[in-house]
């Protein structure tokens, strides 16, 4: 078989870490898809930063929309990020051009990804996301593939890595949280735009894409009540904790009647003995609750450019071995329309 070519758009954290794992020689991936994955083509803004490869090797595009749609790939890898701009212009000129997309961009689904999935699905292209929620954490194919014969009542859990690595540190040595959040920075955890990460909207983004897929229903970002962690200070932790608590950000969306649903982000003050207390740094978990197989619980790194790499490059495989299915688990056109349940008193 011909091997599978790709073509990635942004070589930021995440995008040469999908180099890394792509260009080590005793990758086994071949084995697994069935065919080669080669890269062959690239796209960022400057060309003569150092990204640690040889980029000479591989086709360059300033404009990232003329590799999306170049003869010289069948796949086009997205992590570039944001909800419009280059990063939409990309995938939908891939779409068109009949090339598969994978992407790591949840600001870009949590917006568009009902009309993505849509036109994925009418080209009979792969649009593939596991690294748009929880990182690392295999969260995507869980619920659309392991979890496929489940009727889930609720998801909830600490989808920001950036959060929890300041909240941690924060908590654990006293520091403020200015310079936690400059060290996510600098470890390549947080967003272009860090408020993002620390005002809740990336946790609401992933959370919009995580009850798509969990409820079989259509994303609906703009119903989710977001909060986020900025105005937490090492006091509220120190007496949280005093209380026997610790604060973490969580993403929640449960079932309300038969088709209400509501989704909300938010600090939270956790028992200390809970399991979600235990989940510190960078670490991610998505707690699932479903009838037939009960109560799960995924934990893993949530960030960072290998372990989000690790999920974009399980994705590139999918593609090249032909097992990505639709993108939401069912048609886009099928997806309900929630309806948005108002917050409720918790307990
Ligand atoms: P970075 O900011 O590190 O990298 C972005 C890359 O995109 C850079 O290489 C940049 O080029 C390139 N780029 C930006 N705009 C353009 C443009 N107009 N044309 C061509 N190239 C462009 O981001 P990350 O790698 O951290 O994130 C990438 C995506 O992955 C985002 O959607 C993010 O939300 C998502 N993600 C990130 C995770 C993380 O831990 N970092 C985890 C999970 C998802 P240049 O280098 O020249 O500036
Ligand atoms: N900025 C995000 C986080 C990256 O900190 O969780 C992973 O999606």
């Amino acid at each position: 078989p011909q091997p599978l070519r790709v073509g990635i758009a942004g070589l930021g954290t995440v995008g040469a870490a999908v180099l890394d794992i792509l260009a080590r020689r005793d990758n086994p991936l071949a084995d697994r898809a069935g065919r080669q994955i080669r890269v062959t083509a690239v796209s960022a803004r400057d060309r003569t930063r150092d990204r640690g490869h040889d980029l000479t090797r591989y086709a360059w595009f300033d404009d990232p929309v003329a590799l999306a749609s170049s003869p010289e790939i069948d796949c086009l890898v997205e992590l570039m990020g944001g909800s419009d701009g280059p990063a939409k212009a990309t995938v939908e000129a891939a779409l068109d051009a009949g090339k598969h997309v994978v992407t790591a961009n949840k600001a870009l689904l949590a917006k568009h990804g009902l009309a993505l999935a849509a036109k994925a699905e009418a080209a009979g292209r792969a649009l593939a996301f596991e690294a748009s929620a929880a990182g690392g954490i295999p969260v995507v194919k869980t619920l659309r593939e392991a979890l496929a014969g489940n009727g889930v009542t609720r998801l909830y859990g600490i989808l920001n890595g950036t959060c929890n690595y300041i909240l941690s540190r924060m908590e654990q040595e006293g520091s403020s949280f200015a310079d936690c959040l400059a060290a996510a920075q600098k470890l390549g955890y947080a967003e272009a735009d860090p408020t993002f990460d620390i005002e809740g909207y990336d946790t609401a983004h992933k959370l919009a894409i995580l009850t798509s897929l969990a409820f079989g229903v259509e994303i609906d970002a703009e119903a989710i009540y977001v909060e986020g962690i900025s105005s937490i200070t090492p006091v509220d932790l120190a007496m949280a904790e005093e209380l026997g608590f610790r604060i973490k950000l969580l993403g929640v969306a449960e079932r309300v009647g038969d088709s209400g649903i509501e989704q909300r982000v938010h600090p939270t003050m956790v028992p200390k003995t809970s399991a979600v207390a235990q989940v510190m740094g960078v670490t991610n978990a998505v707690t699932i609750d479903a009838d037939a197989v009960g109560e799960l619980t995924l934990i893993g790194p949530g960030a960072g450019g290998k372990a989000t790499a690790s999920a974009v490059v399980s994705d590139i495989a999918d593609v090249a071995a032909g097992t990505v299915g639709m993108p939401f688990g069912r048609p886009a056109a099928r997806l309900e329309t929630a309806e948005r349940a108002p917050m409720q008193r918790h307990q």
